[in-house]
């Protein structure tokens, strides 16, 4: 079996450990990779965004499976491209991948459905929107419509901040195309989750629950980034709020997709905010949230490949997946600088040591190999380092330690991932 994995993150050296763990005997191609999936697999220089090169690459060497990781390649149609030419793809058509790539669209589909969400409306002019701000007196967070890489939101704690990132967006185009659309919503108070379900059309099976660390800084402070660290469960992710995002969210969305004879077939990322009233939907992705699949997976007890293939096949009633109980933690290492500008080719070392630490995976993302073959650090997430525990503490103190180990000029970790978990885990009871 030959299968090609999208990406080259930490979410897809993590979905190349599980591939390799389901079909040992797989070749496994990693576009782009990075240098841990180079260690389990091969990886091949086209980028995660190249359609055209995924497509040739795939069609070359009789891909049996593709696994998507990032957005970008799903909202620009990888699987409609891939599936006319009946090759095997897992992931959302660019149509059902439009509720991550076109947040305005996501507004009208969560409005539609009546689903649990921050108040808001977007907006295609400039005028409208300044009108539309002017009548608000409470916190509201500006958002551009389309793919800004995770920096287009903007959180404006006075309502005259949203008149400036709305014209920047707009007027000043800061994200390009991204903005020439924008959803201006009420900011929701609460702690955020994530909830992961795979959609095969009609089934939903959600995932365990997790959460992530989107600041940059220990007490989430500081600037956003694509995800410091991850745990799972989250204990704000109860049987209550997970059932609840269920039945008002999940089975609502994928009802209304239906109405519009969207067949969604994927993962379903929905991003919650947990407020005193209830679950309330922050945002869609179409795909594996990154850090979060690095806990989940490693949590994951059943067959990873089975899993993606009931989902494609529309099996997922006839699918039960098996979770290891122990909590996981994943701590994220950076490049100095990071979201900002950093620089890179900076040697790791103690990669081995730490990998060696019992139920610790050191997942890899922006990590390459010199041609000493020594690893260098490669881009602003350098390592996903994920232990489990017999509690969430001794998961976190497992995965601290191992970061311990590691080395590169300008390491940086938060020093607080799963603060809230460890809270929440040791509060006493009654
Ligand atoms: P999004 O890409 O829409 O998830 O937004 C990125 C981040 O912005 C989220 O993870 C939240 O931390 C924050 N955010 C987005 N929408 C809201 C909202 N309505 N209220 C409060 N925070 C929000
Ligand atoms: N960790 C957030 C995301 O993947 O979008």
């Amino acid at each position: 079996m030959k299968v090609l994995i999208v990406g080259g993150g930490g979410r897809e050296h993590a979905i190349a450990v599980q591939v390799r763990r389901s079909r040992p005997q797989a070749e496994i191609i990693c576009a782009p990779g990075n240098a841990g999936t180079a260690a389990i697999a091969q990886n091949v220089q086209v980028a995660a965004d190249d359609i055209d090169g995924l497509f040739t690459l795939a069609s070359d060497l009789s891909i049996d499976l593709t696994i998507v990781g990032p957005e970008a390649a799903l909202c620009a149609g990888i699987v409609d491209r891939f599936q006319a030419a009946r090759l095997r793809v897992f992931g959302p058509t660019k149509e059902a991948a439009r509720l991550e790539g076109d947040k305005a669209y996501a507004k009208k589909m969560l409005t539609e459905s009546r689903i649990p969400a921050a108040s808001g409306k977007s907006f295609k002019r400039f005028s409208d929107a300044r009108e539309y701000i002017a009548t608000r007196d409470t916190p509201q967070v500006v958002k551009a419509s389309g793919l800004a890489a995770g920096k287009g939101v903007v959180v404006c704690d006075d309502p005259s901040d949203a008149l400036i990132a709305a014209e920047e967006m707009m007027v000043g185009r800061k994200f390009g195309t991204a903005g020439t659309s924008i959803v201006v919503e009420e900011k929701l108070i609460g702690e955020e989750l994530s909830v992961h379900a795979l959609v095969d059309g009609h089934n939903i099976y959600v995932l365990e629950s997790s959460q992530d660390h989107k600041r940059i800084g220990a007490g989430d402070t500081g600037l956003n980034t694509g995800g410091m660290g991850a745990y799972s469960p989250a204990p704000i992710g109860s049987a209550g709020v997970m059932s609840l995002v269920d039945t008002e969210v999940l089975v609502p969305i994928v009802d209304a997709l239906r109405r519009h004879e969207i067949d969604y077939r994927g993962v379903l990322y929905c991003g919650i905010m947990v407020t005193a009233a209830g679950p309330k939907v922050l945002e869609f992705n179409c795909r594996f949230g990154d850090p979060e699949t690095q806990v989940l997976l490693a949590r994951l007890k059943s067959d990873f490949v089975d899993m993606i293939d009931a989902c494609i096949d529309a099996k997922l009633d006839e699918y039960t997946l098996e979770w290891d109980t122990r909590p996981a933690v994943c701590v994220v290492t950076t490049s100095a600088g990071y979201p900002g500008s950093y620089e890179k080719g900076k040697v790791i070392t103690g990669l081995d040591e730490a990998g060696a630490l019992p139920d610790v995976t050191v997942y890899q993302a922006g990590t390459a190999l010199r041609d000493d073959r020594k690893v260098i650090t490669s881009g602003g997430r350098v390592l996903g380092v994920t232990a489990l525990g017999e509690t969430i503490r001794d998961a976190r103190d497992r995965a601290y330690e191992a970061v311990d180990k590691l080395t590169y000029t300008g390491i940086y970790t938060r020093p607080d991932i799963a603060h809230r978990a460890l809270r929440a885990a040791e509060m006493p009871q009654g």
